[in-house]
């Protein structure tokens, strides 16, 4: 999610603790100290269980909130893929955590200009909110889509997998550099202030970042995100055995960097991460050289590049046009003209965000977008 990123926090005021925060205080008082891993966890099943995050009224806009030519393209670009496999009769589209379902409805919308493509396709969706699945299955009703909690249980068969702002959601560790050795870092409860805090374990832990990190130094942080790195494995052997393709669309750096990269936001202002657990969204940065080299042994690797090159290659700005052709709306044809900039421009999602692809080694398939 982009957003304003004033960083401070005094602009959004305290928050009176919900029974979840006030739950995960006993907890912490009972049994000590959370990973920070578990406290994303708890936080994010929280929130996404019990509210509305997304768009103008919610909490952050997502990519295909933004347009309707996002999940458009993307569903050509599987269209086309899908031509090059040699149009295997029976395929799935499966989407990681799909929000609003937002970005599924207009894939699965566009494949109808490909009647045979999408009389092949099948629609599977892993998402854990039971909240944001009742919303997923009435807007996608029309395509019968099946659900399922983790990426393991996704059927066996050809796969085109797309998940946008899905990684940033999964849980991430950190370690401290204090004394030349490596500290996890830890949220405590602060009794006297009321507030939850940050803190380290007692004792250090013995791991050491991987190759492409820079020797660190004193107070760097090194974020892992095992959950993100196991995701995309999974995917990566699915492909190798099934054939098929994968898109991961998210936000975070080209190299490893030390950094707290985790990050908040309510109603579009960045918040501090421990103001109002359950309350608001948890996220961190994607780290893609990890996800490179989880994928690389396995599938074929494409990317990243950023979201704008990605974008505009597919064609944004012709297909803008033709929505504005197509109506004599000049409300629409501005927020069409409007998001073409937002997706694809350098000071906005275009950069920020980064298309990550993979396909089965061997196959020769060569996925639009990416040079
Ligand atoms: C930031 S939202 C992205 C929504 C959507 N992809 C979009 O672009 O608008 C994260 C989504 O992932 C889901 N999610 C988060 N953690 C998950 C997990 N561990 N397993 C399954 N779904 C998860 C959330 O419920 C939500 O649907």
């Amino acid at each position: 999610m982009l957003e304003d990123e004033e960083d401070d926090p005094d602009r959004v005021p305290k928050v009176e603790f919900s029974a979840f925060a006030k739950g995960l205080a006993e907890r912490i008082r009972k049994n000590g100290a959370l990973t920070l891993a578990e406290y994303m966890q708890a936080c994010i099943a929280e929130y996404y269980g019990s509210r509305e995050p997304f768009g103008k009224e919610g909490d952050f806009i997502t990519s295909p909130e933004v347009s309707q030519m996002f999940g458009e393209l993307i569903g050509a670009w599987i269209a086309d893929l899908w031509t090059q496999m040699g149009k295997p009769a029976k395929a799935m589209i499966a989407e990681l955590g799909p929000g609003k379902g937002t970005l599924s409805s207009d894939i699965m919308r566009i494949l109808g200009t490909w009647p045979d493509c999408r009389a092949a396709m099948s629609l599977h969706l892993v998402e854990n909110s039971l909240a944001l699945r009742e919303e997923q299955a009435a807007l996608l009703k029309d395509y019968a889509p099946k659900f399922y909690d983790r990426v393991e249980d996704l059927p066996e068969g050809p796969l085109f997998l797309v998940a946008n702002e899905f990684l940033d959601a999964l849980p991430v560790r950190q370690y401290v550099r204090k004394n030349k050795k490596w500290y996890e870092k830890m949220v405590t409860f602060d009794d006297k202030a009321g507030e939850f805090a940050w803190a380290l374990r007692e004792q250090p832990v013995d791991i050491s970042p991987p190759k492409g990190y820079p020797k660190p130094i004193e107070r760097d942080i090194f974020e892992i995100n095992d959950g993100a790195r196991a995701v995309v494995e999974t995917v990566s052997r699915r492909i190798d055995k099934h054939g098929g393709a994968a898109l991961f669309i998210d936000y975070g750096p080209d190299k490893p960097t030390y950094d707290d990269s985790t990050q908040s936001y309510k109603r579009h202002k960045r918040v501090d991460v421990l103001r109002n657990p359950g309350g608001q969204d948890v996220t961190a940065n994607v780290d893609f050289s990890a996800l490179v080299a989880v994928a690389e042994p396995i599938v074929q690797v494409h990317g990243p590049v950023m979201q704008g090159e990605f974008l505009l290659r597919l064609g944004i700005v012709e297909r803008a046009e033709a929505l504005c052709l197509a109506t004599k709306d000049p409300h629409i044809r501005g927020k069409e003209r409007l998001a073409v900039r937002r997706l694809t421009g350098l000071t906005d999602m275009g950069a920020k965000f980064k298309m990550l692809g993979l396909t089965k080694k061997g196959s020769g398939l060569n996925p639009a977008g990416f040079n």
